[in-house]
């Protein structure tokens, strides 16, 4: 089914929530929305983007009708912030769950996958008016039927609807979505959230590379903790602690 604005209304209700047959970064419109007032909440949703951001300066386009593409307004107390990547992977992953979907995993920092494909990445962008914190967009895109045959990222990435083998309403997967980040967003410090989190986490107990400032780290991903930092041991046992990166398995 499509995505419309009437659909939407009646979906969302009260919910504050701009939709776009066409956008080039729902992440922009949110950053924009949110310096002009939006309360937490508000929604940004496009059934294409054509100027996508992805983490690390990288780029994220979406062909129309493929996916879920949508960028929520938050207002958490800043010593939270660390805690909206977590939020975005989980209520990613519970979303999935609560479809069906079997092997849902997070790899870290914040990709879920699915059997060890990424299925969605995550894009949180902060605003600051000084010290203070005025809000954050936590950018989502989820691929629900993309292909990706024949493409480089074939093997790497994948869509819900042929991993399912049925199709599925982005409709029905936006509101889900919601549900759990209306749940989870006044517990962001909580240790719930965080265990929730951890405990689909993929990559602890592997060895790993990933560049850290510059630097080539190897080692073995022990844990995390409670900002979402990676503790990787290297084999001169010397630990570092990873805030963000893009991990590979093995060496
Ligand atoms: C990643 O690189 O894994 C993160 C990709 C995040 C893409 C989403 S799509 C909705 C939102 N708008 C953007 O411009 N980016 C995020």
């Amino acid at each position: 089914m499509e995505l419309t604005e009437s659909r939407l209304a009646g979906l969302l209700g009260t919910r504050q929530f701009r939709f776009y047959p066409q956008a080039d970064s729902t992440n922009d419109l949110a950053l924009k929305w949110l310096t002009q007032g939006a309360i937490s909440g508000s929604v940004v949703l496009a059934d294409e983007q054509i100027k996508g951001k992805g983490r690390l300066g990288r780029s994220w386009y979406t062909p129309p009708g493929t996916a879920l593409i949508v960028s929520v307004i938050l207002k958490p107390a800043a010593q939270h912030l660390p805690r909206v990547t977590m939020l975005g992977a989980l209520v990613i992953a519970e979303m999935l769950e609560a479809v069906g979907t079997a092997h849902v995993g997070i790899k870290w920092p914040n990709d879920v996958q699915l059997n060890g494909q990424k299925v969605s990445g995550v894009l949180p962008e902060a605003v600051w008016e000084g010290k203070e914190l005025r809000g954050v967009v936590l950018g989502m895109g989820i691929n629900v039927r993309i292909d990706f045959t024949n493409t480089e990222l074939a093997d790497r990435a994948v869509s819900i609807e042929p991993f399912l083998g049925h199709p599925v309403d982005r409709a029905d997967l936006l509101v889900k979505l919601l549900s759990r980040i209306d749940y989870w967003s006044p517990q962001l410090g909580t240790s719930e959230l965080f265990r929730a989190w951890e405990s689909r986490l993929t990559t602890l107990g592997h060895e790993i590379s990933l560049q850290n400032g510059g630097q080539l780290v190897h080692g073995k991903a022990e844990s995390v903790d409670e900002d979402g930092a990676l503790l990787v041991r290297d084999i001169t046992n010397e630990f570092h602690r990873i805030l963000a990166g893009d991990i590979a398995l093995g060496r």
